[in-house]
């Protein structure tokens, strides 16, 4: 579980982030959504300690992380798994060693049990055949999915996704969601996503927080949405006709 309680995160003079207080579970997928400049990025590296807000807490499973010393924050580190909207893969290295680097980097086991964790890995996202090959040969879709068998290579208990399905199309990114979901459920990780992408939160918004202007507007779930008179969030939401039509149908089956 992670907890955050009052939040806040300036650059100079602007307030990018205002008093932000949220709890995430175990086994959950939780969205953080909201417009482009929002602050959802601002505030995933700050709970990922890239950046360090001002004023507020931030708890791992009780664990004061704002408080820590650099050892104890380098030892949390290594129990949570990232995949950035920057953080691409190496492409000079094969599938099979960017699921390695990490393991090479922080693991003590044998290059054999290394190896056998990341094929591991990879056969968890399907992509055992693709080892050998290069990012550059494969798709989109499937660079995402070598981005998630690195991200759970150490068996992270947190999982942070800045915008996983940036240039995917609906289709695939519906299976990343998917892979994401299920996977934070099977190792009962907490895992939060940033995303502005309807789709993702109509197929797994269970938990969603939204983010408006650098405040916590509303939280609920896609259910939720349906029926909340928030003005904000529906301006966002229903911003496109597709979803504004979608939320006509669901009233009137609520309405009978
Ligand atoms: N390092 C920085 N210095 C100054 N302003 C920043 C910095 N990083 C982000 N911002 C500002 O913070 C706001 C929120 O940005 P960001 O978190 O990237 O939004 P989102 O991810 O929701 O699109 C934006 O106005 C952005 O310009
Ligand atoms: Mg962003």
């Amino acid at each position: 579980m992670i907890e955050l309680k009052g939040l806040c995160k300036s650059f100079e003079e602007k307030n990018v982030l205002t008093d932000i207080s949220a709890t995430f579970e175990n086994g959950k997928t939780s969205l953080i959504i909201g417009q482009s400049g929002s602050g959802k990025t601002v505030l995933m590296k700050c709970i990922v300690g890239l950046l360090t807000p001002e004023k507020g807490e931030l708890l791992y499973d009780n664990r004061n992380f704002l408080t820590m010393n650099k050892k104890e924050k380098k030892a949390l580190r290594r129990e949570m798994g990232m995949i950035f909207q920057s953080a691409a893969l190496f492409d000079s290295m094969t599938v099979l060693e960017n699921v390695m680097f990490p393991l090479n980097m922080f693991s003590n086991d044998t290059l054999r049990d290394r190896t056998r964790r990341a094929m591991f890995c990879l056969d968890r996202v399907n992509l055992t055949e693709a080892q050998n090959k290069y990012p550059g040969e494969i798709s989109g879709g499937m660079q995402k999915r070598v981005a998630i068998a690195r991200a759970i290579a150490l068996n992270p208990q947190y999982l942070f996704c800045d915008e996983p399905n940036s240039g995917l199309d609906p289709k695939t990114s519906l299976v990343i969601d998917e892979l994401i979901q299920d996977i934070t459920r099977e190792y009962n990780m907490t895992t939060l996503i940033n995303t502005h992408d309807m789709n993702s939160v109509m197929g797994i918004g269970e938990e969603i927080i939204f983010i408006y202007e650098g405040h916590k507007e509303w939280e609920g779930s896609k259910d939720d949405i349906f029926t909340s008179s928030n003005e904000r969030l529906n301006n966002f939401i229903f911003a496109s006709d597709l979803f504004r039509k979608v939320r006509e149908v669901e009233i009137q089956n609520i309405e009978g």
